[in-house]
């Protein structure tokens, strides 16, 4: 509600009117170019119904291979979930051999010791004094960071070696359970939930995010080399997990030069997975936006990269597709010529 009138409209409430329209207006004009803006019509919110609507998900990125762009679209797709979208997100960093989907973020871990081994920690202290492993909402609460918007993070473990520690390896049953715990008790708080997962899925927490994720993001990178790696994997996790249904795959680091067509890798890995995305090559911009700490998808003009994972992310919440299209409306009429259009017509 942007402003309200009385009745009887006496003269002055007919003039408070005058003003509440300008007012309206202008507030109108502001939500509108700021960023955080997610334009939902009649239209849109009907496509989206038809649809079947949109669902709270539990995304995990995952891949065999390192380096090929896992933690790049997990916090760029939460970005584009908890700041452009402004639904609420938690990015879990689950990566036990290198968590870092802090510094692309800007976060800083050594300021608080709020991360995945405070928060086992925590949920075994507790449950070695009452017999079970339980994660109490003010643990999840306490050990989650806020980025902006409706973002938060829970950092990974802030030393490679803790992976090794009592905590996660004394008791590998306790250590997936928790982990499923991290994921239930966060549908509580979080529409969507990412987890940015490592390579190695014979580690118990990588295992467990693949179990308990509703769509796993399989990205790959356009070189033969990496489609086999992923083809291997294929049976195992299909044997595992009694099908590959909610694998998707996100073509990373794309460019038609490199001599390969998304066709070819979905035929090259057996026709099992199909193409969920497309992100283009990007060296450059994606680096930048390492080093700067301004994730793709939040800076000032969006290149095809942050589109394509804008869009992506509207595969998940469909409001989300009309963000890449902005600029486009933007270079139309403004709306006092459509206004006098519309008058004159
Ligand atoms: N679309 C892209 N185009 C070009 N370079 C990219 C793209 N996406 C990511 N990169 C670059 O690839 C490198 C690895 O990215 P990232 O850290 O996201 O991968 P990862 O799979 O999480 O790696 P790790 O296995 O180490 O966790 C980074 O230098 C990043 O800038
Ligand atoms: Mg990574």
């Amino acid at each position: 509600m942007k402003g309200f009138v009385t009745t009887p409209l006496d003269a002055m409430q007919v003039q408070k009117i005058a003003q509440l329209v300008i007012d309206a207006a202008h507030l109108a004009q502001e939500e509108r170019n700021s960023r955080s803006f997610t334009p939902i019509s009649a239209e849109d919110a009907l496509s989206i119904l038809d649809r079947g609507g949109w669902q709270q998900q539990t995304i995990a990125v995952f891949s065999p291979k390192g380096g090929v762009g896992k933690t790049t679209l997990s916090v760029n797709l939460a970005a584009a979930f908890g700041v452009l979208a402004l639904r609420t997100t938690l990015l879990i960093d689950a990566d036990m051999s290198r968590a870092n989907a802090h510094i692309p973020l800007g976060i800083d871990i050594e300021e608080q010791p709020a991360n995945l081994f405070s928060l086992y920690n925590r949920v075994i202290a507790d449950g070695q004094r009452t017999g079970r492993y339980v994660l109490h909402a003010k643990t999840l609460q306490a050990n989650a960071r806020r980025y902006r918007g409706k973002l938060d993070l829970l950092p990974g473990i802030p030393r490679p070696h803790m992976a090794g520690l009592p905590e996660f390896v004394d008791d590998t049953k306790r250590t997936m359970d928790i982990f499923g715990e991290i994921v239930r008790e966060s549908r509580g708080f979080y529409e969507l939930r990412v987890i940015d997962v490592g390579p190695d899925f014979n580690l118990p927490i990588h295992w467990a995010a693949l179990q308990e994720a509703d769509t796993v993001l399989l990205v790959v990178t356009p070189e033969r080399t990496a489609l086999s790696d992923i083809a291997g994997i294929l049976p195992t996790l299909e044997k595992h997990l009694g099908t590959l249904q909610k694998f998707k795959l996100v073509l990373n680091q794309f460019d038609e030069q490199f001599g390969i067509t998304p066709k070819d890798v979905v035929k090259f890995l057996g026709g099992k997975v199909t193409i969920f995305g497309s992100i283009p090559y990007a060296p450059i911009e994606a680096r930048q936006s390492i080093n700067t700490a301004e994730p793709l998808v939040l800076q000032k003009r969006l290149t095809r990269a942050a589109e394509e994972i804008i869009k992506l992310g509207g595969k998940f919440y469909p409001p989300l597709d009309r963000i890449g299209e902005k600029k486009e409306v933007a270079k139309g009429p403004g709306l006092f010529k459509r206004a006098q259009k519309a008058l004159a017509d």
